[in-house]
């Protein structure tokens, strides 16, 4: 855990340098618009410990997979989204010195994440080795507006000297991904320009054929006046720059504006690429920086409009959750169905910028409540276009008929794991997909999505647990055998009651789908039917058969669901009896000692009766929380949340905040030891859903909006922002009660501790909890 980071509301501020915390700092001073994004690298030449990033959203490259044995079914490669051009070099040279922070002497070092409106900037002065001192401003962005351009606005001024200084401003594209699984790099040369004062460079991805045009226009300013200058083009294989030489005198402020675009061929013909990255460069040269930072700050303004959550009294768990909400706007938009959400983000090469199933389980209610519902719906497509690709990876395991496993990580829907109790075992993460898709309807009403895409995804799904489970006869009951639940930390277990429970789930939730798509659109479903093959007869009597006979592990003495079959056979003990020298487990026990140990990695048990909590009673729900929990090691940083969310429901505000803590600053503080490999994205989303669905107490249950909110004790109140089918609701929790506010054109009926209210368009209803008696 650190505690460098400077306290404040809408900034992320880190003062003084420190090298042994700046691949920390490179994650979280982060920049990203859902198209591309950056780590916070320095403009300048730096020698020291740095983890170059640049990732361009879609483009990626099949790393042959590299395992000790193969196994059949595994996957060729892993799909990572890599690390492409850098456009961001600025390289200064005073007199034959390059500068350098490694080298140099640092003071006044100030690395800012403008959070409000989407910048990041740094200053410092440093001192050359030869004792010539110079002050920089430098600050840029991704921009959200034109979302395949960022800009820099680089100020040097030298404080002791007057001479010149010799700028190289530069394109890179010799780059390496640092996770490549065989040292190769996975970029080549295609065609490359250099002008006076602009370059371009396209680049092709090994075996994907990718192409890539990253280009840059640059100005010289000085007091306040462009300055003519003649440039020098540099080139070498993958590499394209511009040199410039500037006079400058002591304490005279040079200027720098470097415009820079990266395009992609997923975006337009291969052969167009050049073309229209020099038309967009001279669109946003044309625009100006100042002009671009003002869009900037408008476009973030509006997304702060729709997803801030004001925290007052807690400087620090404001500027945790704003930094949590930063992120995952940056990280993805929502216009584009072939993107998703990597568990990094765009913060680092750790899990390859691919997709999980945190992207259903953890991100859909962020952004179905802070974003336009398309915005859901598209990451629902994005999983409906990989269908196919589902079935044919169930069918490499022996699946047939249609059945669909989606993958445990990928790129274009095949799936990219090889670690052979993932890949074949951890099969739970199909349900959080049709979970998912029951989600986006029950909040938007969409049920067209049904018809159209929703059903078909959730028949290839049930198929393929129909066809997972297997019927015991000593039982006489259906069972699961050979699973990994979401609790990485056991292995090709039977029947871990999650899994279980989600299967059952999936069977009946696409029963329902059916009935109701047949009975709506019959047309529509006739189609489906015919595509997918489908009979109704034998296939939904099956389903019905394990609905009715599925085996789900339980103590009945305890009253307590058995994680999996072997559970109650391990050790007895608890986290607290753990020494902390044995922690984080996962990097100092071997992996023999923790599959038999009784300690589990994240929510499993619970994490059922998260999605599924009004299946179950309170005291149920107690009695699996006050086992399962002190069992827990919340290893995964997608833990605390979901205990969160629980321990808020059982009214124990204490533990729910403690949990909250530990998921709001995960990064900020590197509370894991592990934030210079990148951001933990996916987890943000569940941070917000414990202020959320925890602390607001919000759920969607019988087509209505409901709240149940607490303040926790160390706030003076805070709120939040919530879409709900066409009406914007605040959500304000302080002593005073629960005010609520429409902001929309339109009444919203919704419920408040149980007792209902109509909020009227553009009006407010304050609520004491005292007097909100159930009705
Ligand atoms: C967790 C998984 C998660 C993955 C990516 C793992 O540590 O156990 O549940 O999908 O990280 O975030």
């Amino acid at each position: 855990m650190k505690n460098y980071i400077k306290t404040d509301e809408w900034n992320i501020i880190e003062e003084g340098f420190d090298p042994h915390l700046n691949k920390i700092s490179e994650s979280i001073f982060s920049l990203g618009n859902g198209r591309m994004g950056q780590r916070a690298n320095f403009e300048e030449a730096y020698s020291g410990e740095t983890l170059l990033g640049n990732y361009v959203a879609g483009v990626y490259y099949p790393d042959k997979t590299r395992v000790g044995w193969w196994k059949n079914g595994y996957p060729e490669y892993f799909a990572k989204v890599l690390n492409a051009a850098n456009w961001i070099s600025i390289d200064v040279n005073i007199a034959g010195e390059t500068l350098n922070l490694h080298t140099a002497q640092v003071t006044d070092f100030r690395r800012m994440l403008n959070m409000r409106e989407g910048y990041l900037q740094r200053t410092f002065t440093a001192e050359l080795p030869s004792g010539k001192q110079v002050k920089v401003n430098a600050q840029r962005f991704c921009s959200i507006s034109d979302d395949e351009a960022g800009a820099i606005c680089y100020q040097i001024t030298p404080l002791n000297f007057s001479g010149e200084l010799t700028l190289t401003l530069a394109i890179d594209g010799d780059i390496k991904n640092q996770d490549a699984n065989y040292d190769e790099k996975f970029w080549d040369e295609v065609t490359k320009k250099v002008y006076q004062d602009s370059a371009y460079i396209t680049l092709r991805t090994k075996k994907t054929a990718f192409e890539v045009c990253t280009g840059m226009q640059f100005q010289v300013y000085q007091n306040d006046q462009p300055l003519a200058l003649s440039a020098e083009p540099i080139q070498r294989e993958k590499y394209v720059a511009s040199r410039v030489t500037v006079p400058v005198e002591q304490n005279q402020e040079t200027t720098i504006f470097k415009f820079a675009a990266n395009l992609s061929s997923e975006n337009y013909p291969k052969d167009k690429l050049l073309e229209h990255c020099r038309a967009l460069i001279q669109k946003i040269t044309r625009k100006g920086y100042n002009q671009m930072l003002q869009e900037q700050a408008q476009a973030w303004a509006a997304k702060w409009e729709e997803s801030d959550i004001v925290i007052t009294g807690d400087a620090a768990a404001q500027q945790g959750i704003r930094f949590n909400i930063f992120q995952l706007n940056q990280t993805y938009t929502g216009e584009d169905a072939r993107l998703n959400i990597g568990p990094k983000g765009f913060t680092g090469e750790k899990y390859g910028g691919t997709t999980y199933w945190d992207t259903e389980a953890y991100c859909v209610p962020f952004y179905l409540a802070t974003a336009d519902p398309q915005v859901t719906r598209n990451l629902l497509i994005y999983r409906y276009k990989h269908l196919q690709k589902a079935i044919e990876n169930a069918e490499k395991l022996g699946f047939t008929n249609g059945a669909a496993l989606y993958p445990m990580v990928t790129i274009n829907g095949e799936e990219c794991h090889n670690e052979w109790e993932i890949t074949f075992e951890e099969i739970h993460r199909n349900a959080a997909i049709a979970f998912a898709i029951y989600r986006y309807v029950q909040y938007t009403q969409d049920s067209a999505y049904l018809k159209e895409y929703g059903l078909e995804v959730l028949i290839g799904i049930a198929r393929f647990w129909a066809q997972r489970v297997n019927w015991s006869k000593a039982k006489q009951q259906y069972v699961m055998l050979g699973v990994t639940g979401p609790n990485e930390y056991e292995n090709n277990v039977n029947n871990n009651w999650y899994t279980n429970t989600m299967a059952l789930w999936c069977l009946e939730y696409a029963l329902e789908v059916i009935t109701q798509v047949k009975a709506n659109s019959p047309d529509d479903y006739a189609g489906l039917v015919q595509r997918t093959n489908f009979q109704e007869e034998p296939e939904t009597t099956k389903w019905q058969h394990i609905l009715k006979n599925m085996y789900l592990p339980e103590d009945k003495e305890q009253g307590i669901f058995l994680q999996q079959d072997g559970y109650l056979d391990k050790e007895n003990i608890l986290v607290k009896d753990l020494k902390p020298a044995n922690r984080p487990l996962n990097q100092k026990w071997s992996w023999d000692r923790i599959l038999r140990s009784p300690f589990i990695k994240q929510a499993d048990v619970l994490q059922g009766m998260y999605f599924l909590e009004d299946r179950f009673d309170l005291e149920t729900i107690r009695r699996n929380f006050d086992f399962y929990e002190p069992r827990t090691v919340h290893e995964s940083s997608l833990s605390p949340c979901v205990h969160a969310i629980l321990a808020a429901k059982l009214g124990d505000e204490e533990r729910a905040y403690q949990f909250y803590l530990r998921t709001s600053r995960l990064d900020l503080d590197d509370y894991n030891n592990d934030t210079e490999d990148g951001c933990h994205t996916t987890s943000m989303a569940g941070t917000w859903m414990s202020v959320v669905e925890g602390f607001g107490g919000m759920r969607v249950r019988n087509n209505q909006l409901h709240f149940n909110p607490f303040l926790p004790a160390k706030w003076q109140s805070f709120s939040f922002k919530i879409r709900f089918r066409g009406a914007i609701l605040n959500v304000e929790i302080s002593q005073e009660g629960v005010l609520l506010t429409n902001f929309s054109g339109r009444a919203i009926a919704l419920r408040v501790y149980d007792k209902s209210y109509d909020i009227q368009a553009n009006a407010s209803v304050l609520i004491n909890p005292n007097e909100a008696a159930p009705n």
